[in-house]
């Protein structure tokens, strides 16, 4: 079927089985950080595989703006030429909905000598901006912001030093955003992470000819990097997206007679959370073909309907599976006993205040959900037999993971889930709609 429009809801209907290969859009990390390297590249850089969505085509825009030639050759084929710096543009940055967009360029621009302003959609300023900020403005940059350091804002950078910081908030977005200023501060920069996050800048910063040491030390995990670095474009090949690949695995797990294999999905440790935390709970997932794919393992990933039991998913996995709780918590209404997530409170911060558009989304769909700051406590379905109900319509806020995590509730449900807008689903996972109808999802616009 085609992808809903932007006012549309979206509904999904209770499904017999699912079944089929399909493979995941590109890692929209990856693909974000893929443009911006390529830009502050001298030479060419060429992407295969590239996410083709909306966040991502945000990134693209404000590359070009910025002075890099960005084209696209191709599906998933772009190519950018970089001018080795950026060159101030002449209009306001927009990001969209993409917070790693806005993050990462922040970083990159505050150590040119330009003014730059950024604003997002409705979502992306409610976010806060102060965490990249802060270390940015200790870097010396400065800037003028709406109140609580949300967009609109304008930064102002150039003239540099480096700074050796802990982040307060296990953030992969504020990770690189310094490390892409310390690219051109003085002296030696240094991100303390007391939890590992996300290392696709580290790396790819490697692939561009950068030198970066990492060091496990007493107080975490340690990047250094040396400012005056010069990049080189690359061949960049981006993996499947785990975050995007999740939907359909889940959706498999929890549909009976399923049999889903998603292929060439990124499996790099620092992402692979979820995949640890459902075969705790017993899924039935096999990982194929396992092989290095531009410098990152990637593998098949085969999911068939499962019983499920809830699980405690430990507090300092949170990092490699943040953006994957949307679904567990889904793939947890479907299990037998109680899953407690804690240490989440990052989620209240993403797109949406996710905790409690997931706890009010189960609630109607008929699971037993408690609410915690920074927590959420779900025991399975309310009916004795494990039914989970569905037949609600259920608000996402224009929030991707939530309409993406409760149309898949949907297929799996006694009784159809309608959410309420499915436009914004194009932002992380063009062709959602289409390829879970491949695999046989029954998805309606509402
Ligand atoms: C991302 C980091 C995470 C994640 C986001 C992508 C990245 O955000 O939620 O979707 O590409 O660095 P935080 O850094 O805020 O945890």
């Amino acid at each position: 079927m085609a992808e809903a429009n932007a006012q549309l809801g979206l509904s999904a209907s209770p499904v017999r089985s699912l079944n089929g290969r399909v493979r995941a859009p590109g890692d929209k990390s990856i693909s974000h950080r893929a443009l911006i390297l390529g830009a502050l590249a001298k030479g060419t850089t060429t992407i295969e595989g590239l996410l083709e969505g909306e966040d991502v085509f945000r990134s693209a825009e404000a590359m070009r703006a910025f002075g890099a030639v960005v084209a696209r050759s191709g599906e998933g084929r772009w190519r950018v030429d970089g001018a080795g710096g950026l060159s101030e543009p002449d209009d306001v940055i927009d990001c969209g909905n993409a917070g790693t967009a806005v993050r990462l360029i922040m970083g990159a621009v505050a150590g040119f000598d330009l003014t730059v302003t950024f604003t997002g959609d409705a979502s992306l300023r409610r976010r806060p901006m102060g965490r990249v900020l802060k270390p940015l403005g200790l870097m010396g940059a400065t800037w003028t912001s709406r109140k609580g350091l949300r967009l609109p804002l304008s930064l102002q950078g150039g003239d540099l030093s480096a700074i050796r910081y802990a982040p307060p908030e296990p953030s992969a977005q504020v990770k690189s955003a310094v490390l892409l200023a310390g690219l051109r501060a003085k002296g030696e920069t240094c991100v303390v992470e007391a939890t590992p996050t996300r290392d696709h800048t580290e790396r790819m910063l490697r692939g561009f000819g950068a030198r970066v040491d990492i060091a496990e030390t007493a107080e975490g995990r340690e990047v250094r990097l040396s400012g005056a670095q010069s990049l080189q474009g690359q061949a960049v090949i981006v993996p499947g997206d785990p975050s995007s690949a999740a939907f359909p695995l889940v959706a498999a797990l929890i549909t009976p007679n399923s049999e889903v294999t998603v292929e060439g999905v990124l499996l790099n440790p620092l992402r692979t959370g979820l995949l640890t935390s459902l075969m705790e709970m017993g899924a039935d997932l096999v990982v194929n073909n396992e092989r290095e794919e531009g410098g990152e393992r990637v593998g098949d990933i085969t999911a068939r309907s499962s019983v499920l039991t809830g699980i405690t998913v430990p507090p300092d996995r949170a990092a490699s599976m943040i953006d994957e709780y949307p679904i567990l918590a889904i793939a947890a209404a479907f299990a037998r006993g109680p899953t407690i997530l804690r240490g989440i409170g990052e989620m209240r911060l993403k797109e949406s205040d996710r905790i409690a558009l997931i706890a009010a989304g189960l609630a109607a769909c008929g699971a037993l959900v408690e609410e915690e700051p920074e927590g959420l406590i779900i025991s399975g379905a309310r009916d004795a037999n494990h039914a989970v109900a569905g037949g609600a319509r259920v608000a996402t806020l224009g929030d991707h993971r939530i309409a993406m995590s409760f149309l898949v509730l949907g297929l799996a449900a006694e009784r159809g889930v309608c959410v309420d807008e499915a436009g914004m689903i194009a932002t992380s996972f063009p062709g959602f709609s289409a390829l879970m109808s491949g695999l046989g999802a029954d998805l309606t616009p509402a």
